[in-house]
């Protein structure tokens, strides 16, 4: 991997792309890393991003930021309704957005690099009306699973066939639209108003039928049969699954939180495969009941775990406050909690043996290219469709799709790490792990995705 210095002194193109990533730490990974490979390929890099979770300019010197305002109230920025926000965020940005395009294309006039092109997060969708006025083309950058997308796009006919509103006593049944999905598996949100789950759903498709193009943060050898249905679905638009993307650059500097380093020297002083790492992401939230019965889990199984506990994740607490008193004591050191960690490193640290995950797709990606496999409690959105292929596609973990219960916590702690099953579960994620790395490699099909979509963007 390059220095940033290095980069910098790479040849330029003369050609520079715009990346707007959504403000959210599982968008802005993904949309930061291919930044970094875009540039380490010559071109120049532009990233407009909004006063909601700035990024940090200096971890990219070589980059230029733009910064526009969100406008979202106080309270609009913290609800748990991220629909809502969703569709705040659209309607707010979509004139400093533009103003932004004026300036930049002002002084594009005097620069030497021309712009090439919009790379936009596809939950952005008001981006290609805008794109279009200033005739820039609009490709996109698609932070999901291509299989989860896919559930996505079927929102309609799922509505049509009355698998939604989802109802209780249908959860076990298969969508047979949507396989291997069951109805317990369709990617939900909790929102005030479910018909804003359609707008949304159907802007972000459109966008995506408009676009000059998709990028994946996936590759072939993981989602052949889902890459295939797109590319019959949309023949006519170019895809590009070139990741995963945190195999080029990690994702540390993009990080919102500052990540606590004191995990890797605990972890230090364990066996290999010995301890589970717990992490939920950066946009789960969880009430008290769940958290504790998470707590107790992981207590009783008597494996070593490593918790991410993110201010905020559960609900009315500023942090560890719900637990019981004398809890951390009684581990006795054999759980360490921080708020936040270097994630990437944690999964490469040989101690780690296994992921108890809500399923994010960065954090599915990171697992997998590290041969750790993961026992998945999804909470929202594509996390219930990762969980479903993670287990019964790829076999590469289990999936608590339940109640949060502390029992079920601990059975399948040990079942992953201690049991057979786990084992199996680990000769399994090492082979698909070698293949996530062979992708990469002259010849291998991510790289040649990239080469093409180099010369995809030259051409605009
Ligand atoms: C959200 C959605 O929940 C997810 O399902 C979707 O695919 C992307 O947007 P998030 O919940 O944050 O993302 O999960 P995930 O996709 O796993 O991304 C989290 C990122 O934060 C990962 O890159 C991970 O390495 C990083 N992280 C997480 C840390 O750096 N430190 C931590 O302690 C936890």
């Amino acid at each position: 991997m390059e220095t940033k210095q290095e980069s910098c002194r790479l040849p330029r193109n003369g050609k520079r792309v715009i990346l707007f990533p959504l403000p959210y730490q599982g968008h802005i990974n993904p949309m930061l890393q291919l930044a970094s490979v875009l540039y380490s390929k010559g071109f120049s890099i532009t990233i407009i991003h909004t006063n909601l979770n700035p990024l940090n300019a200096c971890n990219y010197p070589h980059f230029e930021f733009h910064s526009i305002s969100a406008s979202l109230s106080e309270t609009e920025a913290s609800t748990e309704d991220m629909v809502a926000i969703l569709i705040a965020l659209n309607a707010k940005c979509v004139v400093p957005f533009w103003d932004c395009l004026v300036k930049l294309t002002s002084i594009s006039n005097v620069q030497e690099d021309s712009f090439a092109c919009i790379i936009t997060d596809p939950l952005w969708y008001f981006v290609h009306a805008v794109a279009n006025d200033f005739k820039l083309p609009t490709i996109i950058l698609q932070t999901s699973s291509v299989s989860a997308y896919l559930a996505f796009a079927a929102y309609p006919i799922l509505r049509e066939k009355c698998y939604l509103p989802i109802q209780d006593s249908q959860l076990e049944a298969r969508v047979i639209e949507c396989p291997p999905l069951r109805v317990k598996d369709i990617p939900i949100f909790e929102t005030g108003d479910p018909k804003n789950v359609d707008k949304v759903i159907s802007a972000m498709v459109s966008l995506i039928k408009a676009s000059s193009g998709i990028i994946w943060n996936s590759y072939r050898e993981l989602e052949q049969v889902e890459l295939t249905t797109i590319h019959h679905q949309y023949f006519s638009i170019p895809v590009f699954p070139i990741g995963p993307f945190h195999k080029y650059f990690p994702a540390s500097s993009s990080s919102l939180l500052s990540q606590d380093e004191s995990c890797i020297s605990w972890l230090d002083k364990h066996a290999p495969k010995s301890v589970i790492y717990v992490s939920f992401g950066s946009v789960v939230n969880i009430d008290e009941t769940e958290f504790l019965e998470i707590a107790w889990g992981l207590a009783n199984s008597r494996v070593p775990f490593l918790w991410v506990v993110r201010p905020g994740l559960v609900r009315e607490a500023e942090w560890l406050e719900l637990l019981p008193t004398g809890f951390v004591e009684m581990l006795d050191g054999r759980g360490h909690i921080v708020k936040w960690a270097p994630q990437q490193e944690v999964l490469a640290h040989p101690a780690v043996g296994g992921f108890l995950t809500h399923g994010g797709w960065n954090s599915t990606l990171e697992s997998i290219c590290e041969g750790v496999p993961m026992i998945c409690q999804p909470y929202l959105g594509d996390q219930m469709v990762n969980a479903r292929y993670i287990s019964h596609v790829w076999r590469l973990g289990l999936h608590l799709d339940g109640n949060v219960e502390r029992r079920e916590i601990e059975i399948a702690v040990r079942r992953v790490m201690i049991e057979t099953e786990g084992q199996e579960m680990r000769e399994r994620i090492l082979y698909s792990k070698e293949k996530a790395n062979l992708c990469l490699k002259p010849g291998g099909s991510s790289y040649q995705s990239l080469e093409r979509l180099i010369d995809h963007i030259l051409s605009f």
